[in-house]
């Protein structure tokens, strides 16, 4: 949460801060500042709400300077005003901060500073940083930083700036990420490389407890134990083009439709679809290591613990091995039982949500190997697994997580498969398998065709005030993204439920005025939906059904039916989700929600 922006150089500073911030605003959007030096004094710009309103306020007039910071906030610490906003400053105005994290023990290094005669202006956190720095500072920056850093405790990616030191950057984390971009004659600080791709694709990301001193023309890395480090520099492959919107009008609506290029991508290097064979990196799935496996762990938040659930389906169904999904957030709290016999796997989009590390993390101390799905590359979490297997999505910017989660389900399949092969129980893909995931690419085109009709039952269905999915087996999950979908961006209260367990509760919630969406493909569990569809209907519901022939049965019950392609039931859901990602983005259009941004969300979740 919060987006950071550092830049130092010959260019000014401003408008490039302010394009930086804009590709960083999925990550908050309560507030936005820039500082800029110039002539040896820091001007300082802020707003509360979103960048538009701080760009409005500018009115053109850029401040002057070729070194500056900016940042994108999501509150955790006072709420969203001016003075609240970053870069915060120090007493006289010659330091500035900007932060993503929280400093725990800030009330009492405040207590502390306020003491020594430091006068505050803001409740947050941060501020207390720029007095730490301005405290220390003695005319070098990177060594005020360092002892700063060690009077705080807590998660932070931290960039500094100082008069003292005109045209030095300095910048340290633990926890939340921080990238360095590497350029001609100017250098970057990020939280992201998404928000320097129109500059740079040459970045390092720092690890954690490093502290960088960035000027123009060089670079300095230090360790948390003041060692000089030499980290290596990626090359980010994505386009500045994949970070735009493309003529769509939101990201979200651009990324619902970039899903048959992204899973495509994604299967691409990992799987041979003329032979079925698998071709992963590393020995982690080898025949030997997943014969010291007795079981797989599931960690992921979000949307991305619901396609953890839809692997759990996959891996015991196809490897035949017992499989384990937590939550993040739950996971460290309950004592969990792992050894070296669990295979942990973390999926996450951002790689970065500070509960799945956190949970993974308790894994890795258990002793348990670590395989990573991971969509951002060079994110903490690839950084801390033995393997990785990348979503290649590209940056999904829209808040909301449509093809992060289609591509997860596509790795998840492929590492079922591994693990089946490994344990002796079938070589590579099935004839099957392969023609399915040869044709998934244009199943999920023939599936986004279906947009009319989502709108026009988002246009009917918008002012409902709850919503019920239901499905089965794979397709339990994947009520549970819909529901999820439809709340987080028109929020609209919904439920997802097991279709079966809807007698022991949520009956109760059906009548005429409760769209009930029933996922109800002709797999396996179709009779037993069928079953649930008619109790919905004996009551008066009105459902919306999901499935994948024309069936006479279903329609003479549903209010309304939706007719996806069809596959094989294990990679079914990759298409069952797209039209209810398609209805909760049309109903978030309709009720005029800021459908990339919504309230009190934020795309990369680095605090607990
Ligand atoms: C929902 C959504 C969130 C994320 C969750 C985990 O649309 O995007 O629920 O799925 O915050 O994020 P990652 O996958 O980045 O770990």
């Amino acid at each position: 949460m919060c987006g950071i922006v550092g830049y130092v150089g010959e260019k000014q500073a401003a408008p490039l801060l302010l394009e930086g911030l804009k590709r960083l605003e999925y990550r908050g959007y309560d507030s936005a500042g820039i500082a800029t030096l110039s002539n040896g004094r820091f001007t300082v710009h802020r707003s509360p709400g979103k960048l538009s309103q701080l760009i409005e306020r500018l009115n053109g007039s850029y401040p002057a300077g070729t070194t500056g910071i900016g940042h994108t906030r999501w509150a955790t610490h006072g709420r969203p005003t001016e003075a609240n906003a970053h870069p915060q400053t120090d007493c006289s105005g010659n330091v500035v901060a900007v932060h993503n994290g929280i400093f725990e023990n800030f009330p009492e290094r405040k207590a502390a500073l306020q003491a020594k005669g430091h006068r505050f202006t803001s409740e947050t956190d941060t501020e207390v940083f720029a007095h730490e720095v301005e405290e220390a500072f003695t005319g070098d920056l990177f060594a005020a930083v360092q002892k700063a850093t060690r009077h705080l405790r807590g998660a932070y990616a931290v960039v500094v700036s100082s008069s003292g030191e005109p045209g030095v950057l300095v910048t340290a984390r633990s926890g939340p990420p921080i990238v360095l971009g590497v350029g001609q004659g100017e250098n970057f600080v990020a939280s992201d490389p998404v928000a320097l791709a129109p500059w740079t694709r040459d970045v390092i990301f720092l690890e954690d407890g490093d502290v960088a001193r960035v000027s123009a023309s060089s670079l300095r890395i230090a360790d948390s134990e003041g060692r000089e480090r030499e980290r290596s520099t990626h090359r980010i492959v994505w386009d500045a083009v994949a970070a735009e919107k493309g003529g769509y009008r939101h990201f979200m609506a651009k990324e619902i439709h970039e899903q048959p290029t992204a899973v495509a991508e994604t299967l691409g290097g990992k799987v041979s679809l003329e032979t079925g064979e698998l071709s992963f990196r590393g020995t982690l799935l080898s025949p030997e290591s997943v014969a010291g496996f007795d079981r797989v762990l599931l960690l992921a938040c979000g949307t991305s613990w619901h396609a953890a659930l839809i692997g759990k389906f996959l891996i015991e169904g196809m490897a035949r091995l017992p499989v384990e999904v937590d939550y993040g957030s739950e996971f460290r709290y309950r004592r969990p039982v792992v050894n070296e016999r669990t295979l942990t796997v973390g999926i996450s989009q951002s790689g970065e949500t500070a509960d799945t590390v956190a949970a993974l993390s308790e894994a890795r101390r258990a002793g348990s190997p670590l395989l990573a799905i991971v969509n951002m590359p060079g994110s903490q979490i690839a950084r801390m697994a033995d393997a990785v297997f990348p979503t290649h999505a590209g940056p999904e910017i829209g808040v909301a997580s449509t093809k992060a989660f289609t591509t997860q389900l596509a790795v998840l399949f492929l590492v079922a498969a591994k693990l089946r092969e490994s344990r002796g129980l079938e070589r590579g893909l099935t004839g099957e398998e392969r023609k399915a995931l040869a044709h998934l690419p244009a199943a999920l085109k023939e599936t986004l065709d279906l947009e009319p009709q989502l709108e026009s039952l988002a246009r009917e269905y918008q002012t409902a005030r709850d919503f019920l999915f239901l499905g089965r087996g794979l397709h339990y999950p994947v009520a549970l993204e819909g529901a999820l979908k439809l709340k987080e961006i028109s929020y609209i209260h919904a439920e997802g439920y097991p279709a079966g367990e809807m007698k022991h509760g949520p009956i109760a919630l059906v009548d005429e005025k409760l769209p009930v969406v029933v996922l109800a493909p002709h797999d396996g569990w179709r009779e037993k939906t069928i079953s649930n569809l008619r109790e919905v209907k004996s009551r008066d519901g009105i459902a919306i059904v999901v499935t994948t022939r024309q069936d006479e049965e279903i329609a003479s019950l549903a209010d309304r039916v939706l007719v996806i392609p069809e596959t094989i039931p294990e990679l079914q859901p990759i298409l069952s989700v797209v039209p209810l990602q398609l209805f909760a983005y049309h109903v978030a259009v309709r009720r005029g929600c800021d459908v990339d941004q919504p309230r009190n969300l934020a795309k990369s979740v680095t605090v607990e």
